[in-house]
């Protein structure tokens, strides 16, 4: 049975020698790497982790699944050669949110983490591109470019990707139609002040402020909206709260993420990349639509925002930018 058209283009693009390290192996980090095992995204994973006997269990697991995915490489270690000649870097690695407590709260102890590994991650890796996954990664983005001295378009954070995916699943389930028809985006801080972006969204092709109602669904009026918009920005609270940690849907976006780097796709995602006058918004690594291509982001678009979502976008820039300032950056 032929594999769906995704899988086949990951797998073609396989073919190539292409390498992802995923540097921790956590929830997040073995969810990532089991991705793009199934997903046949690279034809190497190398996992890193301080910790050698957990890296080197999930590494056999991994392994023992080879008969079902496409040829793959899985290997891991907890030296940083593991990552040698990887094309793509993903950053996991990193203190995990506890029940009731904010991303933010774990911007200190990730940027310590970040100032230890990145440049020995970057001398054995040193042409790759990165991503950061690690919380609150819009901070750690900005701050892994500082310690890193990596061009602003080589090294990125995951930002905003999960959130917008969220938000396409409630409101598919609201509106009563497939996820793949809804096309709308969270900006801003991957966090509590992310903004949805209302103006921009549209569902098969109709404008979602414009949206009728089918099939005896709701109007998705202001109250809705609001009431969405919460859910969203709440849901990895009440994840959290009931198991522990978030990992698939974030393992799941930070590997589409990585297949757009390394099939060299030109996609438009809401990554956190440092912004340059994007509305008058600079010197903040926030999530706005941007092109990931195989070096990186390119651009930032420009996407039409009402006065709220603009007001909503710049309160949410002040508020990461003031957890840079706190941590010298
Ligand atoms: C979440 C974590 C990845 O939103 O921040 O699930």
């Amino acid at each position: 049975m032929a594999a769906p058209s995704d899988v086949q283009t990951a797998q073609s693009s396989a073919s190539r020698t292409t390498k992802l390290a995923v540097v921790g192996a956590g929830a997040v980090g073995s969810t990532l790497a089991f991705a793009a095992l199934t997903r046949g995204s690279a034809r190497t994973i190398a996992l890193l982790d301080v910790n050698r006997a957990k890296v080197d269990a999930e590494v056999l697991d991994l392994q023992h699944g080879l008969m079902f995915t496409s040829q793959a490489h899985v290997i891991g270690s907890d030296d940083v050669a593991v990552c040698e000649g990887a094309d793509v870097v993903v950053v996991t690695a990193g203190a995990k949110q506890k029940p009731g407590q904010s991303r933010t709260d774990l911007a200190e102890a990730t940027i310590g983490l970040m100032r230890k590994i990145l440049p020995g991650l970057v001398d054995a890796a040193p042409d790759a591109t990165y991503v950061m996954v690690t919380n609150p990664v819009d901070v750690v983005t900005y701050a892994a470019l500082k310690i890193s001295g990596l061009p602003r378009e080589r090294l990125f954070g995951s930002g905003t990707v999960l959130d917008s995916s969220r938000l396409r699943v409630v409101l598919a389930e609201r509106c009563g139609v497939a996820v793949g028809n809804v096309h709308a985006y969270i900006a801003g801080e991957h966090g509590d002040s992310e903004i949805a972006l209302w103006s921009s969204a549209s569902i098969g092709g109709v404008p979602l402020l414009d949206w009728e109602p089918v099939g005896g669904a709701k109007p998705i009026d202001a109250a809705v909206r609001a009431e969405v918009h919460h859910e969203v920005v709440d849901s990895a609270y009440r994840i959290i709260a009931g198991k522990g940690a978030t990992n698939y849907a974030v393992g799941l976006a930070a590997t589409r993420i990585i297949e757009a780097v390394l099939q060299d796709e030109r996609r438009i995602m809401p990554v956190s990349s440092l912004l340059d006058d994007y509305y008058g918004i600079g010197d903040v690594c926030l999530s706005v639509p941007s092109l990931v291509d195989r070096r990186g982001v390119t651009d930032n678009v420009r996407v039409p925002m009402s006065d709220d979502e603009l007001a909503g976008l710049r309160a949410s820039a002040a508020s990461v930018q003031a957890v840079q300032r706190r941590f010298g950056f």
